[in-house]
């Protein structure tokens, strides 16, 4: 377990360093992730690195114990590099980024690849033996590389003549005959934009352009992972993801790394409020396993406009929070707000004054107590029975093809994530390539592109045991994003029992739903007409078009359970309803955990320890099993524990 603070010497008088060092340890901070966007300063002129300041930084810092994950600085090429190449990325009217904020280079570009790989090498060289040096991070913040300048233009036709081998093949797949679209040369081929008639260009031509767009980040950092493992093969890889990010696959960025690290920022002025717990788990399930918090909220937030002041205990109930939630390590972003620059005004633990204030004395109670507590939290992590699928294909798919409001992704899976949160059962966000097996309910927003090989996994695992929930739009495509022809959830419909008859995408619209047990709620988003095929009836339409046909069915199948949800409802329906799904499962409950209290378990060897984070301003009252020894925060008292605004209790249970 550690915490750390991202760091820019660079940015300071090298006087300040040792004052900056000796802060850091004293707020029990081990780790700096340093120099992600200094290219200018590590090479000033091509070809001539100076390592000097890092050197006497990292110096600095490593007197004070303190260990350093260096970035690699690709999201931000020099001045120089731009004067001599144009490798700016062009958006859909080909108009180029230009220079003076970051990210502005195409990553598939090769005279980008061939910097990228000759800084890469120059700092593993440089640093591979360093004692400070632990880890690097790739880039910073990737981002699938949408970019419609001739390099990616070709680039894509080729990738598509591999993967189809024959304009034949490839007209026949997208079923290009459509508006008169045959191709009879790949030069024929255009990147999709969003055209005069909105976003109208084939899907197939779509979902292919995002994969390739998604492959080719993948590839760009896959060039700099080699590099690192060739030279520095006892440091670690990971990079920093961002949560419900979704222009790429993250599963395939992080196949390469050895752990995945995501930045939080909680108030952060363009993230929901509320959404820590389910990006946490999101960015658990990537890899599977902990991971890091890389750039952690410490401050007010803002660039132009900016946020609120995080509350009094805040900053601290976020870090344990994510700690309660995989991370293993807790980077605070960043060190002090800086003087210039976009980014003046995202502030950091210390001010503009740099001044030890209430920020750092917050950090520094989060910093002792997680360092106290390291023993006992190494090698511990979430342990869940329920899982939700991710998938950022079908997240691209609805995003070609929204159809519907609140269709969208992570629409779909917040519904049953907060319910089952709600209902006090921890989640894992997880692929369909996991083992399965391990889980005793799956929850599946729209599975829209079903292959054969999805079809297996998911049935094999209702065969064997577990139960399973289908959503609305399952199984309409194939993986070209071509309609099927079978009767909708298609290759599932034997193991739903059901087929859908007819569809009302409702949207904003509303229908009423009744359970077979007598309580009635009101659904929107869309509504399947289901026809029984085995399956028994859970639940009908009242009203409209659909008024007394299934709207959700359960089928037993094999030795496990499918449950068809044919249309989305209110968070209620899911409180009813998944609560009794969540007990035929046999998963294990919290019980009676108020909704702003975050209760999550990490466990070893048979040993667990509870986690409740209080994330309102009220003191909040929560059951806590006995048995417990208080590892941070007050005893229980008569099974349960006050705890005040943002405050944290820890427990070991026996
Ligand atoms: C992101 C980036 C950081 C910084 C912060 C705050 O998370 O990775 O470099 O820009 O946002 O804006
Ligand atoms: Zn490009």
């Amino acid at each position: 377990m550690r915490v750390g603070v991202d760091y820019y010497p660079e940015h300071w008088e090298e006087s300040r360093w040792q004052i900056d060092a000796r802060l850091m340890r004293e707020a029990g901070i081990s780790v700096v992730r340093l120099a992600e966007f200094s290219w200018c300063k590590m090479e000033p002129e091509e070809g001539k690195y100076d390592f000097g300041w890092l050197d006497r930084a990292l110096e600095v810092l490593y007197k004070e114990g303190i260990q350093a994950v260096l970035g690699t600085p690709t999201a931000t090429p020099p001045a120089w590099l731009h004067q001599r190449y144009d490798i700016y990325p062009r958006d859909a009217r080909r108009y180029p980024l230009g220079f003076g904020t970051r990210l502005q280079r195409c990553l598939n570009h090769p005279v980008m690849r061939r910097y990228s790989r000759l800084i890469t090498e120059a700092m593993v060289s440089h640093y591979a033996n360093h004692p400070a040096v632990i880890g690097w991070q790739t880039d910073n913040e990737f981002e699938a590389n949408l970019c419609y300048c001739d390099v990616c233009a070709d680039l894509f036709r080729q990738w598509l003549q591999r993967k189809y081998g024959s304009l034949e093949a490839l007209n026949k797949a997208w079923g290009t005959v459509f508006w008169s679209q045959e191709y009879s040369s790949w030069s024929q081929i255009p990147l999709p934009w969003v055209a005069r008639c909105g976003q109208s260009h084939n899907p197939s031509l779509w979902l292919d352009y995002r994969r390739f767009a998604s492959e080719s980040t993948v590839s760009f950092q896959r060039e700099q992972v080699e590099i690192i493992r060739r030279l520095a093969p006892h440091h670690f890889i990971t990079h920093n993801f961002m949560g419900l990010h979704d222009s790429m696959d993250y599963f395939a960025l992080a196949e390469d790394l050895d752990f995945v690290s995501w930045d939080n920022y909680p108030k952060g002025n363009w993230e929901e409020a509320g959404h820590a717990a389910l990006a946490h788990d999101v960015m658990r399930g990537i890899k599977g396993k902990n991971f890091w918090v890389m750039e952690e909220q410490s401050g007010i937030t803002g660039w132009e406009h900016v946020g609120r002041r995080p509350a009094p205990g805040q900053i601290r109930a976020w870090a344990w929070q994510a700690v309660a939630h995989g991370a293993d390590a807790v980077v605070f972003f960043r060190w002090r707000s800086c003087l210039y620059g976009t980014e003046q005004y995202w502030h950091g633990i210390l001010n503009h004054d740099g001044v030890p204030r209430r920020r750092y004395r917050e950090v520094s109670r989060f910093g002792e107590e997680m360092n106290r507590l390291s023993a006992e939290l190494d090698g511990t992590t979430p342990n869940h029975q329920v899982a939700i699928l991710n998938s950022y294909e079908q997240n691209w798919a609805l995003q070609i093809q929204p159809q519907v409001n609140g269709l969208r992704w992570w629409d779909q899976v917040r519904r049953y994530y907060h319910s089952f949160r709600r209902l006090g059962a921890g989640v894992d966000i997880v692929s369909i390539e996991t083992d399965l097996k391990r889980y005793r309910l799956i929850a599946v927003p729209s599975w829209y592109i079903l292959t054969e090989r999805d079809t297996h996994r998911l049935t094999d695992y209702v065969r064997e045991g577990g139960i399973l929930i289908l959503s609305p739009r399952t199984g309409v495509k194939d993986e070209r994003n071509v309609c099927r022809t079978e009767p909708l959830p298609s290759l599932l419909r034997e193991a739903a029992g059901v087929e859908v008859d007819d569809y009302d995408p409702l949207g904003d619209a509303q229908n009423r739903i009744r359970l077979s047990t007598g309580e009635e709620f009101t659904v929107s988003v869309w509504a399947d007409a289901l026809l029984l095929k085995g399956a028994e009836e859970v639940a009908v339409y009242t009203h409209s078009i659909f008024a007394g046909e299934p709207a959700i069915a359960r089928h037993r199948y094999g030795k496990g359970v499918v449950y068809t949800f044919g249309t989305y409802g209110e968070p209620a329906l899911y409180n009813t309803l998944l609560g009794r799904i969540l007990d035929e499962a046999r998963v294990e409950r919290l019980a009676g955990i108020p909704a702003d209290v975050d209760a999550c378990w990490r466990e070893k060897d048979g040993t667990r320890i509870l986690f409740l984070i209080n994330l309102s301003g009220e003191e909040r009252a929560v059951p806590v099993p006995s048995e417990v020894t208080p590892l941070l925060g007050a005893p229980p008292q008569q099974g349960a524990v006050n705890l005040p605004p943002y405050e944290v209790g820890i427990y070991r249970v026996r």
